[in-house]
């Protein structure tokens, strides 16, 4: 039977008390690049969190957070979202009898996330706002007796969420980067807090910690709050993170650095990935690996270790999938000629 994090690390957790639940999340998958190793001249391995629950890393923070609502007994589990933090949200709710309410940006949240939202019977309010407007809203929510906010605010997402940077130091036993996307920039003040308390246990050298924001929702990089962030890498479109103070905190006490990546650098790398590597992400989720490419024709990375984070499972956006992975659908009768034909005819 899976574990999950909670099981797993344990002793590593502060969970104050609460009685620790699983759907199975983390042990991911951690892959060698070939493709990306040979051009870069670093070693690249990637961190599939798609293949978490729900699809992403949100699960490994959300079963923290949730294991505390029923504690205190909350009912009803409430997130803005540009996607993955609902779709986990929901299964948590549906699997542990609690409702699950989420404030979506309305038409910019990908196809497969909403599905997944509705397929757990979450209660789907879609504003006409931006992910920030919706975070917002969920703020004032606080006081609600019943209601839990499962945004990565909440510091439990966070001690969930850091049992990544665990799980790689288990595997390789230390790296010299960390790439990882930023959007609410929860996932990487997660990294680094996890990295910092594994350091104090299995002494390693302590990762940098390289963040990538997509150019049209780059609030800091930018140094400013993004006020319409656009970008076709939906889950990243957000223009005033929630952990900015403690993603620059990362950035800074690692020697790291933030960066922004163009959707066309996205686009490839997504594309890439899926050719090359065989891992179907979403495209928010390869822009940690566009960063590392960006990056390697600026400074010397060769010899390097280098760990991306690849976030989200590429089911969930089947639309992007379509207009920037497609190939040809070859329409044939049902015979062995033809068949063969459409087998040997070049694309
Ligand atoms: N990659 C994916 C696939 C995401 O869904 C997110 C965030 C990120 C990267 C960025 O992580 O916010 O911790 O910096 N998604 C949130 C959501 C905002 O609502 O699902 P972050």
């Amino acid at each position: 039977m899976s574990i999950g994090i909670l099981h797993k690390y344990g002793d590593y957790i502060d969970l104050g008390g609460a009685t620790p639940i699983s759907m199975g999340e983390g042990d991911t998958p951690l892959l060698y690049s070939e493709y990306l190793s040979e051009k870069t001249g670093a070693s690249i391995y990637l961190k599939v969190e798609g293949c978490n629950p729900s699809g992403s890393f949100k699960d490994r923070g959300m079963v923290v957070a949730v294991s505390k609502a029923l504690q205190k007994n909350k009912k009803v589990l409430v997130c803005a979202s540009t996607g993955n933090t609902s779709a986990s949200a929901s299964a948590y709710a549906a699997k542990f009898g609690l409702i699950s309410a989420i404030i979506v940006p309305n038409g910019n949240i990908a196809k497969g996330k909403l599905a997944q939202a509705m397929a757990f019977g979450a209660k789907i309010i879609a504003v006409d706002g931006s992910f920030d407007d919706a975070l917002n809203i969920v703020r004032k929510l606080e006081n609600e007796s019943s209601i839990e906010i499962v945004n990565s605010i909440n510091p439990y997402r966070i001690e969930g969420q850091k049992t990544a940077a665990f799980e790689i130091i288990d595997s390789l036993s230390s790296i010299d980067y960390l790439c990882i996307p930023v959007g609410n920039a929860g996932n990487i003040s997660a990294y680094w807090k996890g990295f910092k308390e594994y350091a104090n246990l299995k002494n390693f050298k302590l990762p940098k910690m390289l963040g990538f924001q997509a150019e049209g929702a780059a609030p800091i990089v930018k140094g400013k709050i993004i006020n319409n962030p656009d970008t076709l890498a939906t889950a990243i479109r957000i223009g005033n993170p929630a952990s900015w103070k403690s993603a620059e905190l990362a950035i800074s006490e690692s020697n790291g650095s933030i960066h922004s990546v163009t959707d066309n650098e996205i686009i490839k790398s997504y594309v890439n990935l899926a050719r090359r590597d065989g891992i179907y992400c979403e495209p928010a989720s390869a822009a940690g690996v566009a960063g590392i490419i960006k990056l390697s024709k600026e400074i010397d990375i060769s010899g390097k270790n280098i760990t991306c984070v690849v976030t989200g499972n590429g089911l969930k956006d089947p639309v992007n999938s379509e207009k920037f992975a497609s190939t040809n659908i070859h329409e044939v009768k049902s015979e062995l000629n033809e068949v063969l034909k459409a087998i040997n005819k070049k694309d």
